[in-house]
């Protein structure tokens, strides 16, 4: 048993969520020498299971929480230019500004969709962290998605589309997504497990409806119309336009194909289908496996203050699905020639 090498702590597994919580010993000082001694065993649970979540323990500061990770050996996935933090909005609503009139606010923008981290460019970090500085006291839950049981659930049209297309986050040509606009693998083998999982960013519009309409279908969710996000000290964010983004697939010979709508609501139920969500208590401190899992933000209601950071930064091209495809190759963020800024990250 895994849990056989982590002394000091109970660790209850839910399908995808190992949660490691103290037996007697709750502080800071103990769950760092529990990250640093048993490292290889925390990352065992982290890659086979989906998420690690670390509940109960003293974390009381976002440099404690980056610390733990940098204690189970993890390395921050960008240059050193750009921090790795990302707080939530403080205010409920965004002030009115001409230039983003015609972005904010939408009605579902309190819920982000499904997306694997930076999942629109082949290198992207392996592992994403959050740390929960506040919970919101209504809504606040992160969706977490097991992309390889979605890979095997999906209708055999699109797993046939996905298994033969790369995926494409396009722009119209309009705006391009932070000058980047690559062709990506849509299924990779998960490493460690030999698992294929799809990889899928239908993070905002006019993807993100899709999930809505979606996760309302399963009769969680709230239709009772709640704060738009409010995208805060994020203007290069609004910049790129998201609602301009469309998901195109391109086979070996160059040709094109967007999915409809039916595809598109049948992708985001069997997404919904095998989502799990993580209700936020003060001092959590999750990390999920960005091939393993996708993620999104919730309905909450403000304020709410999570800090998410990226690491360990891969060429996930080393894991395609299929070697007949050739995704883009990118750069990595630290040779980027255009760094994104903090306000980059989507929220979890
Ligand atoms: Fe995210």
């Amino acid at each position: 048993m895994i849990t056989d090498h982590l002394p000091g702590v109970s660790v209850a597994i839910d399908r995808l969520i190992a949660t490691i919580s103290a037996d007697r010993d709750r502080s800071f000082a103990f769950v760092q020498r529990l990250c640093r001694d048993h490292a290889p065993s925390i990352l065992d649970l982290l890659v086979h299971h989906g998420a690690v979540l670390f509940r109960g323990f003293e974390i009381e500061s976002r440099e404690q929480y980056l610390s733990l990770l940098r204690d189970m050996g993890h390395e921050e996935a960008r240059g050193p230019q750009m921090e790795n933090k990302v707080p939530s909005p403080q205010k409920p609503v965004t002030p009115p500004r001409r230039d983003m009139a015609k972005l904010v606010p939408h009605d579902d923008v309190s819920m982000q969709g499904p997306h694997t981290e930076l999942g629109w460019r082949s290198f992207r970090p392996r592992f994403v962290s959050f740390w929960c500085e506040l919970p919101a006291a209504v809504g606040s839950e992160t969706a977490v998605f097991d992309m390889a049981r979605v890979y095997r659930e999906l209708r055999t049209d699109l797993r046939d589309a996905f298994d033969s297309h790369l995926s494409n986050y396009y722009s119209q040509g309009k705006v391009t997504f932070f000058s980047e606009d690559f062709r990506v693998d849509s299924v990779l083998v998960h490493p460690e497990t030999g698992r294929r999982c799809l990889v899928i960013w239908y993070f905002r519009q006019p993807l993100s409806p899709f999930a809505v309409e979606a996760y309302l279908a399963t009769g969680r969710g709230s239709r009772a119309p709640l704060p738009p996000i409010a995208y805060e000290g994020r203007p290069k964010f609004m910049r790129v336009d998201p609602e301009r983004l469309e998901h195109r697939l391109i086979d070996s010979t160059g040709s094109t194909m967007i999915f409809n709508d039916d595809q598109k609501r049948s992708l985001m139920a069997t997404l919904y289908e095998c989502a799990m969500y993580v209700k936020w208590q003060s001092s959590d401190l999750m990390i999920i496996d960005n091939i393993l899992t996708a993620h999104a933000r919730m309905q909450s209601v403000l304020p709410r203050k999570l800090w998410a950071a990226v690491w360990d930064e891969v060429d996930v091209r080393a894991f395609s699905a299929n070697t007949q495809l050739a995704a883009d190759e990118c750069p990595r963020w630290r040779d980027a020639i255009i760094h994104p800024d903090p306000g980059l990250l989507d929220l979890p």
